[in-house]
């Protein structure tokens, strides 16, 4: 797939990188970068021979600066400017990969960047990854999924901390609180991503994709319904 103006897409051997393409912006979320999500992740779904995806940032600054403040807080009004950012659900649609998603993060990792990488399933960091949810200070509310992906990664007491003070965290007190899995020097930041995804699509792919969603549905259910749920896919 080419012609996109925000994200680069490859393919190559059972893997897909998708690479947030505004480095000059710091990667940030704009109207096109969702349109352009949407459609990729939705062609991603569909295609059997992709079997992981790895999300990053392009340029040596940033995973993502958060959303394009030129286009979702200005005129007419605010509200309006974060409704046009729900026409398309491209967070539902994240959430809704059967593919394992790695989110490689570099540098800052702000607002909608945090939450693109919740809606990502395995979560590595270089160093110099800085996190933070600035909303907050902008008088609106954290509105890409972290308010309900953020407590169930890292816990409700530890989301509030970063959604109601908007503080900025570094990689160790990112790993401390689990808003990542692990911290690797900024040159393995690729090749570990990379790796990990090779070792993943060298599974059985309907195991790999019924662990993903024993999980990640099962955190919805009671502990009951989801033993049932994991019965159900560990014999189908
Ligand atoms: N919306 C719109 N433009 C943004 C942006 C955002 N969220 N974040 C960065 N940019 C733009 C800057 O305006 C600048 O553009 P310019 O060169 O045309 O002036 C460019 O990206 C580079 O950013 P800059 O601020 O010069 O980099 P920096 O290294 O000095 O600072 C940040 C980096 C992340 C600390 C700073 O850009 C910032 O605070 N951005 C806003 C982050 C934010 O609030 N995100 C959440 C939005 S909900």
């Amino acid at each position: 797939m080419t012609g996109y103006e925000t994200i680069i897409y490859e393919k190559k051997n059972k893997i897909v990188v998708v690479t947030l393409n505004r480095p000059r912006v710091l990667n940030i979320y704009n109207l096109r970068m969702r349109d352009e999500l949407y459609e990729v992740l939705g062609a991603v779904k569909e295609d059997r021979e992709i079997r992981v995806v790895i999300l990053k940032g392009a340029g040596e600054k940033a995973f993502c600066a958060g959303a394009d403040l030129s286009e979702f807080l200005s005129a007419p009004s605010p509200t309006g400017a974060r409704r046009s950012r729900w026409l398309r659900d491209v967070w539902g649609r994240f959430l809704s990969v059967p593919q394992p998603v790695i989110a490689a993060l570099h540098g800052y990792v702000l607002g909608s960047g945090i939450e693109m990488s919740l809606c990502c399933d395995i979560r590595i960091a270089t160093e110099d990854a800085q996190f933070g949810l600035p909303e907050m200070a902008l008088g609106i509310i954290s509105a890409a999924g972290a308010t309900q992906t953020g407590p169930r990664a890292i816990g409700p007491g530890r989301a509030l901390d970063l959604l109601l003070t908007g503080r900025r965290i570094n990689a160790q007190e990112a790993l401390q609180m689990k808003l990542i899995n692990r911290i690797v020097p900024r040159e393995r930041l690729f090749p570990e991503a990379e790796s990990l995804a090779y070792k993943i699509a060298g599974w059985d792919q309907r195991t790999v994709q019924a662990i993903k969603q024993a999980v990640s549905r099962g955190l919805d259910l009671p502990l009951e319904e989801g033993l049932k749920l994991e019965s159900r896919l560990a014999s189908s």
